[in-house]
């Protein structure tokens, strides 16, 4: 079982980045999470981040048949990134899509968020244990769960 976990624009810069929205967690500590997760429970991760939507899609392609599921943050292309929703929609695989912050309680152009309707599961405002929630789920739904 192989899952991609996908980080879209300036979550590069989590853990400085408004700490009263999005927690003093760093990328860096999120992935080690996942990677202590993902290794109880037998399932290979595969992490990339980019301020770049096309260095995004380029790497979802560049996984094609290899995984099993995708967890994406689009972060700032949430309200507009199609390119990357259809890249995401188009993969063959089942894609959980996660918000650190409740995006439906912020600011109006904030809740609209294009990759709702692709998502198989959706997590928003349960900060970086959201990735957690999300991978379990998104295993769930695959039935690979143990
Ligand atoms: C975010 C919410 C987006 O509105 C914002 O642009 C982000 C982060 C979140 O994780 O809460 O960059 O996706």
């Amino acid at each position: 079982m192989k899952i991609a976990v996908l980080q879209g624009p300036n979550l590069n810069r989590l853990g400085t980045r408004k700490p009263e929205v999005y927690g003093t967690v760093t990328l860096p500590d999120i992935v080690a999470d996942l990677d202590v997760l993902a290794g109880e429970i037998e399932v290979e991760l595969v992490h990339f981040q980019s301020n770049h939507e096309g260095a995004m899609i380029d790497w979802l392609q560049s996984l094609e048949g290899e995984i099993d599921g995708v967890v994406c943050n689009p972060a700032g292309l949430t309200n507009y990134g199609l390119s990357l929703r259809d890249a995401l929609n188009e993969c063959g695989v089942p894609v959980a899509i996660i918000h650190l912050s409740n995006v439906h309680a912020r600011e109006e152009w904030r809740r609209h968020d294009v990759f709702a309707e692709i998502a198989t599961v959706y997590f928003a405002g349960a900060g970086w244990f959201g990735y957690r929630h999300a991978l379990q789920a998104l295993l769930s739904k695959i039935g690979a769960t143990r």
